[in-house]
């Protein structure tokens, strides 16, 4: 929800120009965790100020008011030392205007700016208080505050750092933030903060590092002690040293630049050296150090903040030769599956490793319950793998969508294990319900995509699904690779059980052919067009199957719903006649998913039950089989896979379908409206 990107060069020229396109590149990589409006803070032509720009709607209609207003924002300039901070919203407190977008400033002279990403839950109360010390607030935004506090505290101590100015202001908040602060009385300098939402900073030197961590420095004083003066620990980046003669580099060896950023897609373009904050890190940078701070919570937490290299690639989060994210997303799950197998599934002997969990299986072979955590398609992900999970591994398995466990306070114990299951690590929902279970003892195993997402960080152990990097908000290669990591857990915890021998074998083989099996899936895309544009003009859209492939009728219709508007349900084919037959007639469209599974007869009575209500349903079935083809014109003809991986092969049509309705109808396919990808509010 919502993206913040800054940019700080330090000694490193730059023209205006530049530094404008390169906040807006970054937002622009950043849009799809919110698109309703787009601001930018920089400072003013005289760099006496700060200069708000901001444009409700899209990254590109910022882009096109900066072009507007390039003679006022002196875009020939070069400047060495700038700080520029900027926003994509996704809206939670007042509607998509330009007031409302961020930054939001503490004055009428933009005397201190911020971005934020989160909610702010006591900004009633803040906002109560700075009204009676005489503060007018322009917006509807719960940000708002922060800008007025900052301000407040400046006004009170003056003689404070922006970094102490800041961590007072954290004091007073409540709820989930991540935060970057500019202000004209700290030229050349950016402070930011993270709690309960994302937040990393990129690095780019011109020399090699010479350290490969950031010390933390616990507590208010820090800056008052003089080990952590310039030069000394508590600094970065700390210079190479040049023999007995001088300790550091020259001067103009310290050029360096920085990218605060919620996510390493925006950054992964200028540097892959990236540090991850943790909740209370306030880090700032001053004459191009940077130092980092911790609030709150000193105590158990580690010393200092790894730098970590990157190994996203470029081009995985361009679009390359397709038009939209989403569709490159769909056709790349050939290798992405394959990736999230890669060094884990040994097909010649039938071995699998989870290296992220394989020290604690034996606790949880001994637990007393698996419990399935996570949201919209992560959540499906874990309703795709019940029935194997249950299968082998002989344990009740309890699947959760994580806003309802939290709502009904559900009971936990020491002795279960509870699985988070989150593309981006990120879902405030799915991250509350983490802590929850940690908090009564439960061992916690994340199942995410995204490394050092707060999910990975949080839990005690867990599978990294490396799908890599998905823009499209829509999810879709992350859903079959969380669906395949859950298949591997499974896979280990019955490893040494000789009665499911041949059924592992079976699955074994099965996920070996995936990858040829979901190309051949890939090539009904011209069929599925079709069928789409027979469906685009439709109201609603029913998708009906059980057992195995009944996630893929909830997973279809989560895609068919959030991509194109139109109504969709995905109905579990045993309960047709409690209820949802009333809907059945020869206008209704609806899609049936029927394999030749243990379930085949009873789906094969829904389709009966179907036909005779009029309705003419359009089939995904088994390849060749002619029986259940003859019951309609339209058809998909899926290849056969061991039935508890089918759910990975029928999805696909629905990705497509949905990708294909939403193009016909005009949609915006890769940020659909209302929504985000990474959802940080609960
Ligand atoms: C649907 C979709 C959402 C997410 C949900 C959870 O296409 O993307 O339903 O699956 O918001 O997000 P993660 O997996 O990041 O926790």
């Amino acid at each position: 929800m919502c993206g913040i990107f800054a940019y700080l060069n330090y000694l490193t020229p730059k023209k205006r120009e530049e530094i404008l396109e390169l906040l807006v590149n970054g937002l622009k990589r950043l849009e799809y965790r919110g698109y309703d409006s787009a601001g930018v803070a920089v400072d003013s032509a005289e760099a006496k100020d700060i200069s708000i720009i901001k444009k409700s709607g899209k990254v590109a209609l910022l882009a096109e008011e900066i072009k507007n207003r390039s003679d006022e924002l002196n875009m020939g300039v070069t400047v060495d030392v700038h700080c520029g901070i900027a926003h994509t919203r996704w809206a939670t407190h007042g509607v998509p205007n330009e007031i409302n977008s961020h930054p939001q400033r503490s004055d009428l002279q933009n005397s201190f700016v911020v971005v934020h990403n989160g909610i702010i839950t006591n900004y009633k109360e803040v906002k109560v208080f700075l009204e009676k010390k005489g503060h007018h607030f322009e917006s509807d935004t719960d940000t708002e505050i922060i800008a007025k506090l900052i301000y407040h505290f400046h006004q009170q101590h003056p003689n404070f750092s922006f970094r102490e100015l800041v961590e007072h202001v954290v004091q007073q908040l409540e709820g989930a933030y991540a935060l970057c602060f500019k202000s004209k009385y700290f030229p050349g300098e950016c402070v930011a903060t993270r709690r309960g939402s994302p937040l990393l900073v990129g690095i780019k030197t011109r020399t090699r590092l010479a350290t490969d961590h950031v010390p933390i420095l616990y507590g208010k004083d820090a800056d008052s002690n003089p080990e952590h003066r310039p030069h000394g620990r508590g600094e970065f980046p700390t210079l190479p040293r040049t023999g007995s003669t001088s300790e550091f580099e020259p001067l103009e060896d310290k050029q360096v630049e920085y990218f605060f950023a919620s996510d390493a897609s925006a950054i992964i373009e200028h540097t892959n050296r990236v540090i991850y904050f943790e909740d209370d890190d306030v880090a700032a940078v001053k004459n191009g150090s940077l130092s980092i701070h911790r609030i709150r919570r000193a105590g158990d937490d580690p010393q200092k903040r790894e730098i970590t290299t990157l190994k996203m690639e470029l081009q995985q989060i361009m679009k390359g030769n397709y038009d939209f994210f989403m569709q490159k997303e769909i056709f790349e799950q050939p290798e992405s599956v394959i990736n999230t197998m890669r060094g884990r599934l040994n097909f010649e002997n039938g071995t699998v490793t989870l290296g992220g969990i394989k020290d604690y299986i034996p606790e949880i072979k001994r637990c007393r319950r698996l419990m399935l955590i996570g949201c919209g398609t992560s959540y499906h992900s874990a309703i795709a793998t019940r029935q194997l999970l249950e299968e082998l591994t002989e344990l009740p398995v309890m699947v959760e969508l994580a806003s309802d466990f939290l709502d009904r306070t559900t009971p936990v114990f020491r002795d279960d294990v509870c699985f988070f299951i989150s593309q981006s690590g990120e879902t405030a929902d799915t991250l509350m319900a983490l802590r929850y279970c940690k908090l009564r003892g439960a061992l916690i195993v994340g199942i995410t995509n995204t490394v050092g997402s707060s999910i990975c960080r949080e839990s005690h152990c867990g599978v990294h699904i490396n799908a890599g990097p998905e823009i499209g908000v829509a999810s879709t290669k992350a859903y079959t690779s969380q669906f395949i990591s859950l298949v591997m857990f499974a896979l280990v915890m019955s490893e040494d059980r000789l009665s499911l021998r041949q059924r592992r074998q079976e699955i074994i083989d099965g996920l070996k052919n995936l990858q040829n099996q979901i190309r051949d899936v890939l090539k009904l895309d011209n069929k599925v067009k079709s069928l789409a544009e027979d469906l685009y003009k439709k109201k609603s859209l029913l998708i009906m199957g059980r057992g195995y492939n009944f996630a893929t009728c909830l997973e279809g219709a989560l895609k068919v719903k959030e991509l194109t508007y139109m109504h969709s349900e995905g109905i579990m084919a045993g309960e047709l006649k409690h209820g949802p037959l009333a809907l059945v007639d020869e206008t209704m469209p609806v899609m049936m998913i029927i394999m030749r599974d243990p379930v085949y007869t009873k789906c094969m009575n829904a389709l009966q039950q179907v036909t005779a209500r009029e309705g003419k349903p359009i089939l995904i079935c088994e390849e060749n089989d002619k029986e259940t083809i003859s019951y309609s014109q339209k058809y998909l003809e899926i290849p056969r896979t061991v039935d508890c991986l089918q759910g990975i092969l029928t999805v696909i049509p629905m990705q497509l379908l949905s990708f294909h309705i939403a193009v016909l109808k005009g949609c915006n396919v890769d940020c659909p409206r209302n929504l985000a990808k990474s959802v940080t509010v609960e």
